[in-house]
């Protein structure tokens, strides 16, 4: 290793990769499910991966900050580093055995995002970013598509599980945008998303109120993948806002634009 910045990408990449191994082999088992509220829900298995990683985290960067998903994290008053974490991104699609979900690592470096690693365990695609490295799959590195016309991209949103404004908005946003686009999807986790968008599977995405652990290590790998990331307004991003346009550079003025017809809105 050259660098504690390279050490911290490994550490990240091996942690989301085991965590993901553990999600995996947790999953055969009957699961206790629990309702946080409305339709979000958290099963025995997010919290065992939460468990797993902030103690790998606690036993090689005992004074790092954690902000974990399901509670488990600790604040840091001396250190600089804060490690941001989605334990099972897509966890609907887990409890109903649909396999796109993820484990989702961004660690923060004085309040700027600085390694990211997202680890989908049924496809055993590890993406890893550091800040001004560039972003890799499986260690090769990725770059964001190349479509320049929203009507020949493939775009990808979500939905809160709440049925608030940000829902009705997007719902309508949905409408206008479909049919100039290839398509949309809404796969249901946005840490995969973000990560097929780094890789060229995606050309565009954007996701209302999300939370930072979503979209933390994501953000990094847009970037690092070429690509941009903003809010809704082509503002520089607010991870604790969550909301989230990120796209190929010719493809994210499309939807800035698309979403500016709402912008009272927001
Ligand atoms: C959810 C997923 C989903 C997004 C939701 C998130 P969770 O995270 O990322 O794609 O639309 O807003 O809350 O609850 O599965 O970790
Ligand atoms: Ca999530
Ligand atoms: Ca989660």
């Amino acid at each position: 290793m050259s660098s504690f910045h390279d050490q911290l990408i490994h550490d990240a990449g091996s942690i989301a990769r085991s965590a993901g191994e553990l999600i995996l082999t947790l999953s055969s088992k009957e699961r206790q499910i629990s309702y946080k509220s409305g339709r979000d829900m958290v099963t025995e298995v997010d919290q065992a991966s939460e468990h797993y990683i902030v103690s790998e985290i606690h036993r090689l960067y005992p004074e790092h900050e954690i902000l974990a998903e399901e509670g488990s994290g600790s604040s840091s008053h001396t250190s600089p580093y804060k490690w941001i974490i989605d334990p099972l991104d897509g966890t609907t699609n887990f409890v109903h055995g649909l396999p796109i979900f993820a484990v989702s690592i961004g660690i923060q470096f004085e309040d700027e995002l600085f390694v990211a690693a997202v680890y989908d365990p049924h496809r055993q695609e590890l993406f890893t970013a550091g800040r001004g490295q560039g972003a890799f799959l499986n260690g090769e590195s990725i770059f964001v598509s190349q479509t320049h016309e929203l009507s020949k991209s493939l775009l990808a949103t979500g939905f809160s599980y709440f049925n608030d404004d940000y829902f009705k908005l997007n719902m309508e946003l949905w409408a206008s945008i479909y049919g100039k686009t290839q398509g949309l999807r809404r796969a249901g986790s946005a840490a995969i998303d973000l990560a097929w968008l780094a890789c060229g599977r995606l050309d565009g995405l954007w996701e209302f109120s999300l939370k930072p652990w979503d979209i933390a290590a994501g953000a990094l790998l847009v970037t690092e993948a070429g690509g941009q990331v903003s809010g809704p307004q082509g503002e520089v991003i607010n991870l604790t806002a969550g909301h989230i346009i990120a796209a190929n550079p010719s493809i994210h003025p499309h939807i800035i634009k698309e979403i500016s017809l709402f912008k009272h809105r927001l």
